[in-house]
Order: structure tokens, then sequence, then C-alpha cells
């Protein structure tokens, strides 16, 4: 006789700690959901029905990779970021929380602007245009990666979230695949992870994120510089960049951005008190 949902659910949340998942528990309620299509209330009312034994493989299948170590995001397919669901596919990053602080300073930036024009470079899953694209409504996004496999996905996650009509998703390195277009704001998560440092990384990371999403050359640098060098010939005159940063990348980007000649450079700290985010303006 097969075992009820609930009781599924909560030996599987047994099995995923003693294996030292820290989130075990919702770890097993959302492997039970994904598997048996149910959302978190449906979970609850089906805790007494029996689990289909025609589940059991595939559960079990995803329940040895989470012990594996691969990030629950990656096996579900879906991370929330600013309130949305982003699809991921192996050559997106999954969008961390601390990259929510990006589109924070680009609803701020362009609010009171009617039909901002805004650049995301290195857009992955997208989640940074989408989500100002999301809450500016006005807005216009471009979405430009060296990766063909992940602009498929941006351009479904942009279908996904009815925001395709305001979406243009441009194949290339950095600035290449881009016209004479100007922007009122660039905005990029690049990959800023020196390549020595790579190895140091947890697991979970450097075994399931895409190296192009994190390895920023020699010195993790050289992404800021293209960026440095060619953005304001992209920019309105005024118009604002806000760039992600690793904890002790600001000193050095700050540098980059106002040898370039930006002014009103910035950088704004994390949640965790990390530097992690550089913001500048071009000048009037
Ligand atoms: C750190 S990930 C950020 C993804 C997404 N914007 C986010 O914040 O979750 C960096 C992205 O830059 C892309 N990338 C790497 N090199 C690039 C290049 N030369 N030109 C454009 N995109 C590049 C990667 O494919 C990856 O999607």
């Amino acid at each position: 006789m097969s075992s009820g949902i609930g009781r599924t659910w909560r030996e599987l949340r047994d099995r995923l700690a003693a294996a030292e998942i820290p989130t075990a528990a919702l770890d097993a309620q959302l492997l039970v959901r994904h598997v048996l299509d149910l959302d978190a209330t449906g979970l609850i009312a089906s805790e007494t029905d029996p689990f289909p034994g025609g589940k059991s493989e595939d559960l079990e299948a995803l329940v040895l990779r989470r012990i594996a170590g691969e990030p629950i995001a990656r096996i579900l397919g879906v991370q929330e970021f600013y309130g949305l669901d982003f699809g991921l596919n192996a050559a997106t990053l999954i969008p961390r929380p601390e990259t929510e602080m990006l589109v924070d300073f680009g609803i701020e930036h362009l609010k009171s602007h009617p039909a901002p024009a805004v650049l995301d470079l290195g857009t992955g899953t997208g989640c940074i245009v989408l989500s100002l694209l999301a809450n500016l409504p006005g807005a216009r996004g471009w979405g430009v990666d060296i990766s063909a496999d992940a602009l498929e996905q941006a351009q479904a996650n942009a279908e996904a979230l009815g925001l395709a009509d305001r979406f243009v998703a441009r194949h290339g390195s950095w600035f290449d695949p881009l016209g004479g277009e100007k922007f009122d704001l660039i905005v990029s998560n690049p990959p800023y992870i020196a390549s020595a440092t790579i190895e140091t990384l947890d697991a979970g990371v450097k075994s399931f994120d895409p190296m192009a999403a994190l390895d920023g050359g020699a010195d993790g640098l050289g992404p800021y510089r293209i960026i440095a060098a060619k953005a304001r010939e992209h920019l309105v005159a005024a118009g604002a960049l806000a760039l992600e940063i690793g904890f002790d990348q600001g000193h050095m980007v700050n540098e980059l951005l106002s040898s370039a000649g930006f002014c009103e450079i910035a950088i704004a700290k994390d949640l965790a008190g990390h530097d992690r985010m550089v913001t500048a303006r071009a000048p009037k």
C-alpha cells in the first residue's frame, strides 16, 4: 500500500536533513509539489491522499539530484525574482536576491519618465530588464547575451510574463549587437569572478551555474572595462548606469567609470553589508 502524500514529504524532509540539506523541509515540499503539480494549498489539502505509485521514480530522480548538491531552483527550473517567476535553462544563472538592488535603482531612476529605454548587458534569464518592464509600464527593454540559449530563455520568460511586446533580445558580445540605439539606463550584472577564484566557489555554484555567467577573466574586471569604455556612446545625456559588483571591486570599478568620464559615481551595499552595486551618470 502506498503511503500518504503528507507522510511522503515528511519522510523526504528527514532524508534531506540527514544529507545536511539546510532547507530540507521546504525542498521536500517543493519537490513533492513539483512532481504532483500541486500548489502550496493543494499539498495541504492532499495530506492524506495516497502518493501515486507511478510518480515515485520521478520523485526519486529529483531527490538524488538535490542530495548531490544541485540547487533546488535548477531542479525545479524556475526561480522567483522581484516577485516574478523566471524560467531557467542550463545556460542561465539562477537570479540572486542581491541583484534586485539594480531593479530598485532602475525603478527609482525612471519612475517619472513616460517611455524610457533600458539596456541589460548579459541578460541571462532577463530577470533585471523584465522586472523593470513589469514595474515601468511605458518602458521598453533590450537584453543582450553572448549565449543564444540564455537569450532564448529570456525571450520565453518575456512571453510568459506578458512583456514580449516591449522586449528586444539581441545576441552577441556586450555592445556589439546594438546599432545606434541610445538608452536612458544601462544595467548589468556581468560575470565578475576572477578565473582563478572559480575553483573556490560553493559546489552548487561552480558545478551548476554556467561558466560564461561567472568568469570575469584574469582579475574579474574584464567586462567592466568594456562597459566603462563603451557605455557613454549608448547613453542619453545624463543617462544612468547601474552595475552589480563583487564585494571587493567597488574601488576599481569606480576608477574605471571615473576615467571614462562618468559622474555621480556611488557604491551601494547589499543587505549583508557588502559593496554590491555601482551607479553612475553620463555627463549632461
Ligand atoms: C552573472 S550572469 C547575469 C545574468 C542575469 N543578468 C542575472 O542577473 O541573473 C552574466 C551573464 O552575462 C552573459 N555574458 C557573458 N559574457 C558576455 C559577453 N561577452 N557579452 C554579453 N553577455 C555576456 C552570460 O551568458 C550571463 O548570462
